[in-house]
């Protein structure tokens, strides 16, 4: 029987490709198959900008805004140990600029009250956490006026469309030891994201929908989602 756990979820992700590659990459991709589309102007002018990605993973992307960008600060952050140790042996050397942070998104945010200027994720923690508690501490979090960009699936990788409301899918996974699990994900149409980011205090919604830049098995359209905190 599967089973939900807060076991690390997320060991194995990325494991495969630092065996290979562990360069700050010199280009950053919003879509799913991570090789085309729309790159880091979608956040704007980021100099000496506060900046967070949300779910970064191995942190390649906020390792890439670090060097090629001018922020004031990337604040990396990850609920996996796996990801933030990854994370770590990769890039624990671009700080002071980049900064790791082990942690729930949610958590993080609610102890920082205006502190970021722009708030980020590609495929991160806003596809896997429940998105209203999410966005009101990204509200929360984002000083009046501040920005966030987010990528995430516009339809289940099997071809199904969207949800209509607010509702998760149960993903299978594996636990660290190899029993079967799932993780919760939210694949949502763009009206429900722009219905939630409205009530969590977001204006100037956009939502772009990006074809795959290729053909083959699991690839899928993205949703670019860009949205401002609303001015006090
Ligand atoms: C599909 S991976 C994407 C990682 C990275 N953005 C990338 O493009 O490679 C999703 C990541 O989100 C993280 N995550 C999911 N929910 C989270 C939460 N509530 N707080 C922090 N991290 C979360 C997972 O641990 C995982 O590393």
């Amino acid at each position: 029987m599967r089973r939900v756990t807060t076991t690390d979820l997320w060991h194995h992700y990325g494991r495969t490709r630092i065996e290979r590659d562990r360069a700050v990459p010199e280009t950053f991709h919003w879509i799913w198959s991570q090789d085309g589309g729309p790159g880091s102007e979608a956040l704007g002018d980021l100099t000496g900008r506060c900046v967070a990605d949300l779910g970064a993973g191995s942190a390649r992307q906020a390792a890439h805004l670090a060097v090629v960008h001018q922020p004031g600060k990337v604040v990396a952050i990850d609920a996996s140990a796996a990801q933030h140790a990854m994370a770590s042996e990769l890039y624990a050397h671009l700080a002071p600029r980049l900064h790791l942070v082990h942690a729930d998104v949610v958590a993080h945010l609610r102890a920082a009250p205006d502190a970021y200027d722009v708030l980020y994720s590609v495929f991160g923690a806003i596809d896997f956490t429940e998105p209203r508690k999410l966005f009101q501490a990204m509200s929360a979090a984002l000083r009046p006026g501040g920005r966030l960009v987010f990528s995430t699936l516009a339809h289940y990788l099997n071809g199904d469309p969207a949800e209509t409301d607010v509702v998760a899918a149960d993903i299978p996974a594996k636990t660290p030891e190899g029993e079967a699990a799932v993780i919760r994900r939210w694949v949502l149409q763009e009206h429900v994201w722009t219905k939630i980011l409205d009530e969590a205090g977001f204006t100037e919604i956009t939502i772009d929908r990006l074809p795959a830049a290729r053909n083959g098995p699991r690839i899928a359209d993205t949703l670019l989602v860009t949205a401002f905190r609303r001015m006090n």
